[in-house]
C-alpha cells in the first residue's frame, strides 16, 4: 500500500453500487461475496479505493440510504464477516475500502427512531427532530416529497418529526450532542474494522436548523465536520469524502482544508447540473452548454489549487450515464467515452469511477411502470398530477432517472449480462451483448484499456497531480483544451467535444510533444476527428 498519508490525492476511487453490481447467490441482488470475486477485475482496472455505496441494515425504501442498524450489514449484502473478507481481499490487492455514511437520517426503522417515537420522556426522543402542530393545522399526513424535506405527525407524541428526503428517512438531531457522540463511535468502530476511509452523504445537511427554516448548510455546519473530524477521523491515511451539492469553491476550501481539519476532499456537483433549463430542476433536460462547463470547470481547478482538494466525476448511483449524456451513445460511442474520460483525467483532483463507466454502459429506456427508484416514482406522479404527458415524462426518466446508472453491471454476452443467475432486480440493458467487460478487459482499444491507461498515467506523472491549470480557447465552442504545468514538464489536453470535424489549431505545436494518450490511432492531422481528444508531454 501507498504509505503517504496523501495517497489519495495519487489516487483513482471506483464506487461500486453493490446492489447491481455482482449476484453470488442467484437471488437477483449484488452482493459482498460477488464483489470479492471481481477484486482482480479492479486491480487489473489499477484503481487505488472502491467505495461501497450502503450495505448497513436498512429496510431499503432508498436502497440502503435508510439505515437501520449502522453496525451490521444487511442480509441481501452477505455479512459482517464477508465485509471483514472483503477489506483483507482488497488489502491484499492494495485497494482500500471505503464506506457510506448515511449521517443526516436514519431509517425509521432504526431502534433509536422506534424509541423515539414512543413518548416525549424517552431517551432517544430528542435523538430526531419534533415541532408541535400549529392551531388548525391537520395532523394526518405527511406534505412533501423526497428532496424537499417535510413533517410528518406522529400520534404517540402528538407531535411531527422532520424529514428532509423520505417519510421513512427521518433526520437525525445533530443539536444533540448524544447523537453526534454515538455516530462518531460507530465510525470509529468501522476504522477499527479495517475500513480505509468514508464517504459523507449529504454532508451539508447536518447543520440544517428546520425550526429557524435554515435549510443545508446552517451555521454550526463546519463546527459539526471540525469536531467529528477531530474524534474519529485524525487516523493516519484515513480519506474522507463529503458530498455536498451546495458547495461553492469557498466552502469546498473549508470542506477540504489542507491542515486537515474537516475532510480529505469535497465531492461537488456544479459542473454536471449545467445541462439543465435555467428555470427548471434536474428533469427539465437541456444540451450542455460548453463554454460555461468550461468556464466552471476552470473555477474550480484554479481557486482549489493548493488550498483544497476536489473530486473529479461525471457519474455516480444517482446521475445517468455520461456517454448518453455529454457523449454520443450511437455511433461515436467509443471515441467520445474515451474523449470525456481523456478531458477529466488530465485534471486536479481525484477521479472516480462508477461501475461500468469503465466500459461506457448507457443509460436504458424502461416503460414508465418499470421505474423501482423512490425518486423518479416520485416524479412521475407529480408530473402525472401536474398533467405532463407520458412521452415528456419518459423522455425526463430516459435522461435522468437514477436507475440508469443501477441497471447491472455488464459482465459478458451471456444471460443477464453474467450479473446472475436468477432473476435481476432491476432490467439489464439489452446492449450487453455489445457492451461487456469480457470483451473489453483483454481488448487493447477499449474503453476499458483507455482508463486503465489513465490511471496509469496519473501515476507516472506528478504534474497531473500538482500542476498548475490554465485553459486555452476559453469561447471556443467545440474544443475543450487546457494546459498543466509544474514548472518540470507541461501538459497539454486537446478534446473536440463535437461529432463532427473541427479545425484544430494544435496541430503544429503537438507535433513537437510527446502524445501519452489519444482515442484515434494515427497522429492529430490539420482537422480533429469526431470527438478526437489526446494528451501531450514535453518537458520544460
Ligand atoms: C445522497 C445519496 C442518494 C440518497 C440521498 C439520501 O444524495 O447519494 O442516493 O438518496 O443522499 O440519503
Ligand atoms: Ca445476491
Amino acid at each position: 500500500m501507498n504509505q503517504n498519508p496523501n495517497w489519495w490525492q495519487q489516487a483513482v476511487i471506483y464506487q461500486i453500487y453493490p446492489r447491481s453490481f455482482a449476484d453470488s447467490n442467484g437471488d437477483g441482488i449484488g452482493d459482498l461475496p460477488g464483489i470479492i470475486e471481481k477484486l482482480d477485475y479492479l486491480q487489473k482496472l489499477g484503481v487505488d479505493a472502491i467505495w461501497l455505496s450502503p450495505v448497513c441494515r436498512s429496510p431499503q425504501y432508498d436502497n440502503g440510504y435508510d439505515v437501520s442498524d449502522y453496525q451490521d450489514i444487511d442480509p441481501l449484502f452477505g455479512t459482517l464477516e464477508d465485509m471483514d473478507r472483503l477489506i483483507a481481499e482488497a488489502k491484499k490487492r492494495d485497494i482500500r475500502i471505503i464506506l457510506d455514511l448515511v449521517l443526516n437520517h436514519t431509517s425509521h426503522e432504526h431502534p433509536w427512531f422506534l424509541e423515539a417515537k414512543k413518548s416525549r420522556d424517552n431517551p432517544y426522543h430528542d435523538f430526531y427532530i419534533w415541532r408541535e402542530a400549529k392551531p388548525g393545522e391537520p395532523t394526518d399526513g405527511s406534505i412533501a416529497d423526497f428532496g424537499y424535506g417535510a413533517w410528518q405527525w406522529v400520534p404517540e407524541v402528538e407531535q411531527f418529526y422532520y424529514y428532509q428526503f423520505s417519510v421513512w428517512q427521518p433526520d437525525l438531531n445533530w443539536s444533540n450532542p448524544k447523537v453526534r457522540q454515538a455516530l462518531y463511535d460507530m465510525i470509529n468502530w468501522w476504522t477499527d474494522r479495517g475500513v480505509g476511509g468514508f464517504r459523507l452523504d449529504v454532508v451539508d445537511h447536518l447543520g440544517k436548523e428546520p425550526m429557524r427554516h435554515i435549510g443545508k448548510a446552517g451555521p454550526k455546519l463546519h463546527d459539526y465536520v471540525r469536531e467529528m473530524s477531530a474524534a474519529a477521523f485524525r487516523r493516519p491515511g484515513l480519506v474522507t469524502v463529503g458530498e455536498a451539492w451546495s458547495a461553492n469553491t469557498e466552502s469546498a476550501k473549508l470542506y477540504s482544508n489542507p491542515d486537515g481539519s474537516e475532510l480529505s476532499m469535497v465531492f461537488q456537483f456544479e459542473h454536471i447540473l449545467l445541462d439543465q433549463t435555467p428555470e427548471g430542476e434536474k428533469w427539465d433536460l437541456a444540451p450542455l452548454p460548453l463554454v460555461a462547463f468550461k468556464r466552471v470547470m476552470e473555477r474550480w481547478q484554479r481557486e482549489l489549487h493548493g488550498c483544497g482538494w476536489n473530486s473529479l466525476f461525471y457519474e455516480n448511483h444517482d446521475l445517468p450515464r455520461i456517454v448518453s449524456r455529454w457523449g454520443d451513445e450511437g455511433k461515436c460511442r467509443v471515441e467520445s467515452a474515451k474523449m470525456l474520460a481523456i478531458l477529466l483525467f488530465g485534471m486536479e483532483g481525484t477521479p472516480y469511477i462508477y461501475q461500468g463507466q469503465e466500459l461506457g454502459m448507457t443509460n436504458i429506456h424502461l416503460g414508465l411502470e418499470d421505474y423501482d427508484d423512490i425518486e423518479t416514482r416520485n416524479m412521475i406522479a407529480a408530473r402525472r398530477k401536474a398533467g405532463y404527458s407520458d412521452e415528456s415524462i419518459l423522455r425526463s426518466a430516459y435522461g435522468r432517472s437514477r436507475d440508469n446508472a443501477r441497471t447491472p453491471m455488464q459482465w459478458t454476452a451471456g444471460e443477464n449480462a453474467g450479473f446472475t443467475t436468477g432473476a435481476p432486480w432491476l432490467p439489464v440493458n439489452e446492449n450487453h451483448r455489445e457492451i461487456n467487460a469480457e470483451a473489453q478487459a483483454d481488448a487493447p482499444d477499449s474503453i476499458f484499456a483507455c482508463y486503465r491507461a489513465l490511471i496509469a498515467l496519473r501515476k507516472a506523472n506528478p504534474v497531473i497531480t500538482a500542476g498548475e491549470f490554465r485553459l486555452l480557447l476559453p469561447e471556443d465552442e467545440d474544443l475543450f483544451v487546457y494546459v498543466r504545468d509544474d514548472g518540470k514538464s507541461r501538459l497539454l489536453v486537446v478534446c473536440n467535444f463535437r461529432g463532427h470535424e473541427v479545425p484544430n489549431p494544435f496541430e503544429a505545436e503537438t507535433a513537437a510533444m510527446t502524445r501519452l494518450i489519444g482515442n484515434y490511432d494515427s497522429p492529430m492531422g490539420a482537422a480533429l476527428r469526431p470527438y478526437e481528444a489526446a494528451m501531450f508531454l514535453e518537458q520544460i
